[in-house]
């Protein structure tokens, strides 16, 4: 897994995740089979400017909300050609940091494209969180999860320590 960063070189940095790098925003766009947006929504459009012939025909998991606009998602910011996918925008943070609940993972709600469902639902796994599959181009529906979470968390102040799960009998 390689961070992106404008500042490939700061000490700071710290990664622990096993075989983890960084590297410049640019080079990781270019060489990544799958490429997760974890920026402000509103850089979203001019970093896919910058980088269009990057991204054509990459798996781009957007995990950004565009904060305060009547679309969270920043698809409409990304090249039509991209397999568009929409995933983690809908916890806070923290939850994906410490996934376990008292009951289990949290669920990750997320939409994608078929084909690459089983990559994205990886990717959700690998962090610890439940993959559940809303299917394709469902990307409103994810968004309205996340409108949810935040009416939950912050506008019912019940804290951001929460999270969403799927029940079936
Ligand atoms: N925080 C959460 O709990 C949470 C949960 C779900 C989804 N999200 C969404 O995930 C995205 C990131 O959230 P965050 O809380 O991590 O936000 P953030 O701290 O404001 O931004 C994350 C990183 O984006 C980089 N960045 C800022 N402008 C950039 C640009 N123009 N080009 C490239 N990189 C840029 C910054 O790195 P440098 O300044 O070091 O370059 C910063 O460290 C947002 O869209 C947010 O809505 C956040």
């Amino acid at each position: 897994m390689t961070f992106g960063s404008r500042h490939p070189e700061r000490e700071e940095l710290e990664l622990t995740a096993e075989g983890a790098s960084i590297a410049a925003v640019s080079s990781v766009l270019a060489s990544a089979e799958v490429i997760i947006l974890a920026l402000p929504g509103a850089a979203v459009a001019d970093l896919a400017t910058e980088n269009s012939a990057a991204l054509v025909g990459k798996l781009v998991i957007d995990a950004t909300n565009q904060m305060g606009a009547p679309v969270a998602n920043s698809r409409a910011a990304l090249p039509p050609s991209v397999r568009y996918a929409r995933a983690f925008n809908t916890l806070g943070g923290e939850n994906m940091a410490d996934p376990v609940f008292a009951d289990g993972p949290a669920d990750m709600f997320f939409s994608a494209p078929e084909q690459d469902q089983q990559i994205v639902a990886n990717v959700i796994q690998s962090v610890g969180l439940r993959p559940i599959y809303v299917g394709q181009d469902q990307e409103e529906l994810i968004d309205a999860l996340f409108r949810v979470w935040i009416a939950l968390a912050i506008g019912q102040k019940r804290g951001r320590r929460l999270a969403l799960r799927l029940l079936e009998k």
